[in-house]
């Protein structure tokens, strides 16, 4: 893989693990576009992405949870990088509630970023990606094990495997890989924002937390040509969290 020659979309690039994942694939020299509702942060993280070796870095404003921004997103990448090789559906967000105080509107948010956010991009990169293109999904181990208060989010980090198993499906005659990773518990802002974190109902051990770069290695990983034969998996990065009784 000649990264230099390849354009990668980065949703949530602004932050944590999307800000890890981008410099990951800047030190390659890959072109890079942050694409994040805050785009100040957007466009810093871009020159820092440059500043880490990409060949060039943009920092655009989308809001993954409006099909239009994301279609004018993928348009102003490919009217400046004229290609898009990968993207990595990372942009997040979480609400604490019990189920009781949950809202439709509070359903429709979370699904909208943390499901359909991802499915947008998936659609737009369908159609325009070229043969040998790869999405990441950054779904989380709480597709899998969860904890109280956070039934939204957990619900969609589910879905969003099986969207990943779907688009793998779908993707392998154009030759387009997709998978998805569960993180565990990593050191960024979203962590130890967690009320649930704040509040001891999920316990962290600090010895368990792993650093976004963790996470933006097995991304690189997945998009790379070494991974050439992994479609439609679900890869837990967790430093073994989940194994323990
Ligand atoms: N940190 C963890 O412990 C952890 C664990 C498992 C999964 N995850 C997942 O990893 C991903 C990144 O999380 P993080 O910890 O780096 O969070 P973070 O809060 O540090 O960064 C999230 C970024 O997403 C952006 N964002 C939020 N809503 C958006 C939207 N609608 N459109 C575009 N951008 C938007 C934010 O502006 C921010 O820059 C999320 O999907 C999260 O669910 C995180």
């Amino acid at each position: 893989m000649i990264w230099s020659e390849k354009v990668v979309i980065v949703t949530g690039g602004a932050s944590g693990i999307g800000l890890a994942a981008a410099r990951r694939f800047g030190a390659e020299h890959a072109r890079v576009v942050i694409a994040d509702l805050d785009s100040a942060k957007a466009i810093d993280a871009a020159k820092t992405v440059k500043a880490a070796g990409a060949s060039d870095a943009v920092g655009l404003a989308c809001d993954v949870g409006d099909e239009t921004q994301v279609e004018a997103t993928v348009q102003a990448t490919l009217k400046r990088f004229g290609r898009l090789d990968v993207v990595v559906n990372n942009a997040g967000v979480m609400i604490f509630k019990p189920l009781v105080e949950v809202t439709r509107d509070d359903w429709m948010r979370m699904l909208s970023v943390d499901l359909l956010g991802a499915f947008y991009f998936t659609k737009q990169a369908f159609l325009n990606m070229p043969d040998g293109g790869a999405i990441v999904n950054i779904s989380s181990v709480h597709a899998v094990e969860t904890t109280p208060l956070v039934a939204p989010y957990a619900t969609a980090k589910a879905a969003l495997l099986s969207l990943t198993r779907s688009a793998a499906i779908e993707g392998t005659p154009k030759n387009i890989r997709v998978n998805a990773i569960l993180p565990g518990a990593i050191d960024t802002p979203m962590l130890w924002e967690n009320p649930n974190v704040k509040s001891g109902v999920e316990t962290v051990d600090p010895a368990a937390v792993g650093k976004p770069e963790d996470i933006a290695d097995v991304i690189l990983f997945l998009c790379s040509d070494e991974a050439r034969f992994v479609q439609g998996a679900a890869v837990r990065v967790d430093g073994g969290r989940l194994n323990r009784l």
